[in-house]
């Protein structure tokens, strides 16, 4: 969402894994129009999961821009609106702070979404890539190509880390490559935030041992028009692919960079910087894995936090048809399993009016009936103790996995 806060300048978008925006109209959910990025922010692709900083109102987003001068990431700085400005606008005025050289020389990193603490921005580069010369020469001959076709796994690469500063946009680690010892694919950060007494940055994410989860066969349409319980991913000779993406913590040292946070703002160690090369361990944050969709109280985005909230989805293992509560700090888990039919959607944190405790609020959660004769459903759930407070049983489908907004009204 972006524009200025009356209804009148205020402007919805969808995005998707291809960075094109579709403005929508909120109360009808008519589409309206569909944005070219690159006429707006300068980027011809950009994460589908745009971040705004809630002390300033300043959002970002990364992207890249197809230009003559080598492959780069960019880093989007798009200001609060001014008053009369809609959202439009103000993409239209939104500023490259940061540019990121790719580890290749014909492709990028597939991107989808990135990290926010109080003081960084936090871009991960990862083998999942998009081919540029697949991509343009589709475009030149015609073809009838899908974003998907342009995708390639690139096992002997690294994943790396980067460290912007927000304010300046300057690269914190431009003289230090940090590297994850794991090789991983991921979607979606569940948070990230600046821990002050160790001086590192911690960054929580639910990661996949490969990127077969975009891949692999169950996102082509003669899939995914076949009864929903064949969507599980299957390799070439039909065998069950695991899918279930594991929950890890990756904490970066700044020592290491010769920065340093304990007064909470950023600043020189003054120690050297004397290593080219910081390898990151992640650790498991929970032992079982299959959770996706994670959402947290935003009111804890980009700062020290206790609690996730995820969907089991269609995973194999514990969290199977399950929405779940995860304790990142006990490192416990608490799943909710009402019916093996049910596949639940994203949860979505409302804070309670007078919260007391990061989890005093209400999820809303959509569900999906395997059961073709039943109805979804949007479910309520206590958040602090998982019970259901209510549901709202719809006429049609709701389609499985997906994310959503709250707006309040
Ligand atoms: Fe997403």
């Amino acid at each position: 969402m972006l524009g200025s806060g009356s209804d009148s300048m205020r402007t919805l978008f969808t995005t998707n894994g291809a960075g094109v925006l579709n403005e929508f109209e909120p109360v009808t959910l008519d589409c309206l129009e569909q944005l070219d990025p690159s006429k707006y922010c300068g980027l011809n692709m950009c994460a589908a999961h745009p971040l705004t900083d809630a002390e300033t109102s300043i959002s970002y987003n990364i992207g890249f821009s197809l230009v003559l001068t080598g492959l780069k990431y960019n880093v989007i700085r798009i200001s609060p609106p001014t008053t009369g400005q809609d959202g439009k606008d103000q993409l239209k005025k939104s500023k490259t702070i940061c540019s990121i050289p790719t580890q290749w020389t014909t492709s990028l990193s597939f991107l989808h979404s990135f990290g926010m603490t109080r003081n960084f921005i936090i871009f991960i580069e990862q083998p999942l890539t998009i081919n540029l010369s697949k991509m343009l020469n589709s475009s030149v001959r015609g073809k009838q190509e899908a974003f998907k076709d342009w995708l390639e796994w690139k096992s002997d690469a690294t994943v790396r880390f980067f460290i912007i500063d927000k304010i300046s946009g300057r690269l914190m680690n431009k003289s230090v490559s940090i590297v994850s010892s794991e090789l991983f694919f991921f979607l979606h950060f569940i948070n990230a935030f600046d821990d002050a007494f160790e001086n590192e940055i911690v960054v929580d994410l639910s990661t996949y041992e490969n990127a077969d989860v975009i891949l692999g066969s169950s996102n082509l349409l003669s899939h995914v028009r076949k009864p929903v319980c064949s969507w599980m991913n299957r390799n070439a000779e039909g065998e069950l692919l695991q899918r279930s993406p594991k929950t890890m913590r990756f904490r970066i040292p700044l020592e290491g960079l010769g920065i340093d946070i304990r007064s909470g703002y950023i600043k020189e160690s003054g120690s050297k910087v004397t290593e080219p090369s910081l390898t990151v361990v992640p650790e498991l944050v929970i032992s079982k894995g299959g959770l996706e969709l994670a959402t947290i109280n935003r009111n804890f985005a980009g700062k020290p936090y206790q609690y996730f909230y995820a969907s089991g989805l269609m995973s194999q293992g514990v969290f199977r048809n399950t929405l779940c509560k995860v304790d990142v700090v006990r490192k416990e888990a608490t799943p909710i399993k009402i019916s093996d039919s049910y596949i639940f959607g994203e949860p979505i944190f409302t804070s309670s009016k007078e919260a007391n405790e990061e989890d005093d609020g209400i999820l809303i959660v959509p569900m999906t009936d395997l059961r073709k004769t039943e109805p979804d459903m949007l479910f309520f759930f206590n958040a602090k103790d998982m019970n259901e407070i209510a549901r709202a049983i719809f006429n049609n489908w709701i389609a499985p996995a997906i994310h959503g907004i709250y707006l309040p009204n």
